[in-house]
C-alpha cells in the first residue's frame, strides 16, 4: 500500500471542516464487524441508533471526577515545565499555560493512559450505574489489558487537537466494551464530540481506512486507524452534546470522533472511559 495524503471533509451539524490525512488508505471485505449477539448493546432499545446519552452523575460525583482530572492535568502541566499554580489554574485557561505543541505533547503523554489509581473516584460504582442503561453488568477492569483504561481529551482552541474519525473496535482490547465520553470543561455546540448515528452498522465494504497507527494528521501519529469517508462519499457527523452532569455512551464501533474545538478561547476537556461485561 502506498502512502497518500488525503483531504478528509466532513459535515459536523451541517458545517463543513477538512484536514489532511496522511496515510495508506484501503476498503475493507463484505462484512459488518458490529455483532448484536452478546454485544453490551444487544439488550438495549437503543442498539440500532448505536450511541445515547444518559443522566449519570449526582452533584458530588461530578465535583470529585471534575477535580481528579483537573489534578490530573496539572501534574501534565508540572511535567511539561508550565509556569503556573494549582491555585491559579483553571481547566478552560490550558491554552494559556501550554503555548507550544511541545509542551501539549508533554502534557497528553501524562492523560491519555490513566487507570482508576489515578482519580479519587469509585468507577465500580459507576460501572453499576452505567450497568443500568445496558441492562448488562459492567466494570471498568477490561479484560484482554488485565487494567483499567482513562483518557483524558484536551482540545485547544484553533487547533487540530483531534482524532481522526476512527471506530474503536478495530483495536481488538476495544471491541467488546462501552464507549463512555463525559464532558468535564468548555464543552457546547462548538467543541462536543461528533458521531455518525448508526454508523457501527455500515459493512467495512463500504469504509475507506488506514490501519492502526496508519494515520498521520499534522505530523502527528494516530493508533487508530482513521476513516476518511465510505463509499457513499463525505461523512455527515451530528454532535449530540451531554451537558455536564451527562454522559454520552456509544458502540466501539460507532464512527466518532474530528472533535475539533471551534470555541475562540477555551480549551475543552473530555474524560474517556470504557467498560467491559462483568463476567457473573
Ligand atoms: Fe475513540
Amino acid at each position: 500500500m502506498n502512502t497518500e495524503t488525503h483531504t478528509c471533509s466532513l459535515l459536523i451539524d451541517n458545517e463543513l471542516f477538512s484536514f489532511d490525512v496522511v496515510g495508506a488508505f484501503f476498503i475493507g471485505e463484505s462484512e459488518t464487524l458490529y455483532k448484536s449477539k452478546g454485544n453490551i448493546l444487544e439488550k438495549t432499545d437503543w442498539e440500532k441508533e448505536g450511541y445515547k446519552i444518559v443522566s449519570i452523575f449526582d452533584d458530588n460525583e461530578m465535583t470529585s471526577l471534575i477535580t481528579s482530572v483537573k489534578e490530573n492535568i496539572f501534574k501534565g502541566l508540572q511535567l511539561a515545565g508550565a509556569e503556573v499554580s494549582k491555585k491559579q489554574f483553571k481547566i478552560e485557561d490550558y491554552h494559556k499555560y501550554i503555548t507550544n505543541d511541545d509542551q501539549h505533547l508533554k502534557v497528553i503523554h501524562h492523560t491519555r493512559s490513566l487507570t482508576n489509581k489515578d482519580f479519587k473516584v469509585d468507577f465500580e460504582n459507576l460501572a453499576l450505574k452505567f450497568s443500568e442503561h445496558t441492562n448488562t453488568k459492567l466494570t471498568s477492569y477490561i479484560k484482554e489489558l488485565k487494567s483499567s483504561h482513562i483518557q483524558i481529551r484536551i482540545s485547544r482552541p484553533n487547533s487540530l487537537d483531534i482524532n481522526p474519525p476512527h471506530r474503536d473496535g478495530y483495536l481488538s482490547y476495544w471491541k467488546n466494551i462501552l464507549n463512555v465520553w463525559i464532558p468535564i470543561a468548555g464543552c457546547n455546540k462548538n467543541s462536543s464530540l461528533p458521531l455518525i448515528p448508526e454508523s457501527h452498522l455500515i459493512p467495512e465494504n463500504k469504509i475507506i481506512r488506514t490501519n492502526s497507527k496508519g494515520a498521520y494528521i499534522n505530523g502527528n501519529q494516530y493508533y487508530v486507524p482513521c476513516i476518511i469517508k465510505t463509499t457513499d462519499g463525505d461523512f455527515k457527523m451530528i454532535r449530540p452534546n451531554p451537558k455536564e452532569k451527562e454522559a454520552l455512551i456509544f458502540s466501539p464501533f460507532l464512527i466518532h470522533g474530528a472533535a475539533v474545538n471551534k470555541n475562540k478561547n477555551i480549551t475543552r476537556v473530555a474524560l474517556e472511559l470504557r467498560f467491559d461485561k462483568k463476567e457473573a
